[in-house]
Parts: structure tokens; sequence; C-alpha cells
């Protein structure tokens, strides 16, 4: 049976809890090794792959992480469609901490991070990334939010950042005035990888936190981004049950 679906967790989603009769599948790639192992299980009657992004340890920090390897190792299992959980920092008002979020657009701050498989000789590939979310697939999350009664906001801008420090105040105001709603350090090059690709691509955001210098934002700490991501990721089952269904 094909994979109707694969999710790729972030930080605090290391696990699909609701999958059943998992099975680890190992994949060598040209890249390298994938952050962990592809656990592939049944959700309702769908088949669904489930990756997490840093290592099952979170032992990856976003700028080791081998995006490379780990969208080539899904497209080897047969994946078409992916969600990627993305927690991030919330710059504008309607995304505050516990909100989930399907942004329709991205700024890529990130530098020296393999961002294309396009590394041979020959023309250089350059794929169209005006819209850098499958604008199909984004409905379809949107539909399944909707289906299920989990709050997500329909857009946004997601500004991918290098870390793994967090930004300063003055780089938040400038990602701002740049017109980025949500920032993150994973964004990218996953999704302009997948695109490459061709993979149907969709992130939702789980916003952890006021960014630096935003909301009421004090010291950011771990704590509070886990308790964060805990709290907004309830709906997440019922969701991807239900997406990997349509
Ligand atoms: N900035 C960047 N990445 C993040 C943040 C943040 O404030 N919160 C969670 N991931």
């Amino acid at each position: 049976m094909d994979i109707a679906l694969a999710v790729i967790g972030g930080t605090g989603v290391y696990r699909l809890a609701a999958l059943e009769d998992v099975e680890a599948r190992h994949f060598d790639t040209p890249y390298g090794a994938p952050s962990g192992p592809l656990r592939i299980g049944r959700l309702g009657e769908a088949r669904v792959a489930f990756l997490a992004r840093h290592g099952e340890g979170h032992a990856l920090p976003p700028h080791r992480v081998n995006y490379r390897a780990n969208l080539h190792a899904l497209r080897q299992a047969g994946v078409r469609r992916v969600l990627a959980l993305n927690t991030v920092g919330g710059i504008t008002e309607r995304f505050g901490p516990r909100v989930l979020a399907c942004p329709d657009q991205l700024i890529d701050y990130t530098w020296g991070r393999e961002s294309t498989f396009w590394d041979g000789e020959g023309e250089a590939l350059h794929v169209d990334f005006g819209h850098p979310y499958s604008t199909m697939f984004r409905h379809k999350v949107l539909a399944a939010a909707k289906v299920t009664g989990v709050r997500v906001v329909d857009g946004g801008c997601y500004g991918a950042t290098q870390g793994p420090r967090l930004e300063t105040n003055a780089e938040i105001a400038r990602m701002r005035r740049d017109g980025c709603d949500l920032v993150g350090m994973t964004g990218m090059p996953e999704a302009g990888l997948a695109r490459e690709l061709g993979l149907e691509y969709a992130c939702l955001a789980i916003v952890a936190n006021w960014a630096a210098g935003c909301g009421d934002a004090q010291e950011i700490t771990l704590a509070e981004v886990l308790d964060n991501v805990a709290a907004a990721s309830a709906g997440l089952p019922e969701l991807v049950a239900e997406l990997a269904r349509g």
C-alpha cells in the first residue's frame, strides 16, 4: 500500500503516538544518513511515515540536520506528500504562543547549508519557488483542520534563520519589516529541496514563544518552548489522521 503522507516532526515532536503496526526503516542515501529511521505505520486505514528531523533524541541542531538525506529517504520510500511540523517563534499579532499556522510564504536567511540536489555538472536546475508551499496540499491541511475542529491560521510568512542561537530584538524587528510573521530555524532548505524533488510539501508551524522583542516576550526558555509545543499539538493526531484519509 502506498504511503499516504509523511510527517517530519520538529522540536518537541519526536513520535506520532497514534501510529500502529510501526516498522522502522533505515535508508542510505547519496547524501549521507537521514536524521533517523523512517517509522512507517498505520493511521486508521492509511499508511503514514514519520521522521524526527532532529533525530529521536534531538541530537541534531537545525544547521546540522541533513535535509537532503531526509528528503531523499522519503522519496525512496515512495512518499509524495510531506507535512512538515516546524516549531517557531511568533512575530506578528495573529501568531502568539500555542497557535498553529499553515504559512504560505517564506524568506530564507540561512547560510552555508546544503540547499540543492543540483550539485552536478550541466545546466543548473531552477525550480519555480514563487509559492514555496504546495497550494493544493495547503488547502488539504486547512480542510482537515476544519473537519477536526483544530484551529489553524491560514497563511503567514515564515522566516528561516540559521540558529542555533535565538535572534536579537533588532534581527526580529528587521524580519518584521521584511514581512515575516513567524521565525524558525528548520524551514529551509527543506522546503526548497522538497520542491526540487517534486514533493507536495506544506508546513504546519507550531508557535512556541513570542520571538525576541515581540508580544510580552521575556527570556525564551526551553521549558516554555516544550510546554507550548505540547499544548498546541493536542489536536495534531486527529488532524494528521484526517489528512492521511483525504
Ligand atoms: N526563533 C527561532 N526559532 C524558534 C523560535 C524563535 O524564537 N522559537 C522556536 N523556534
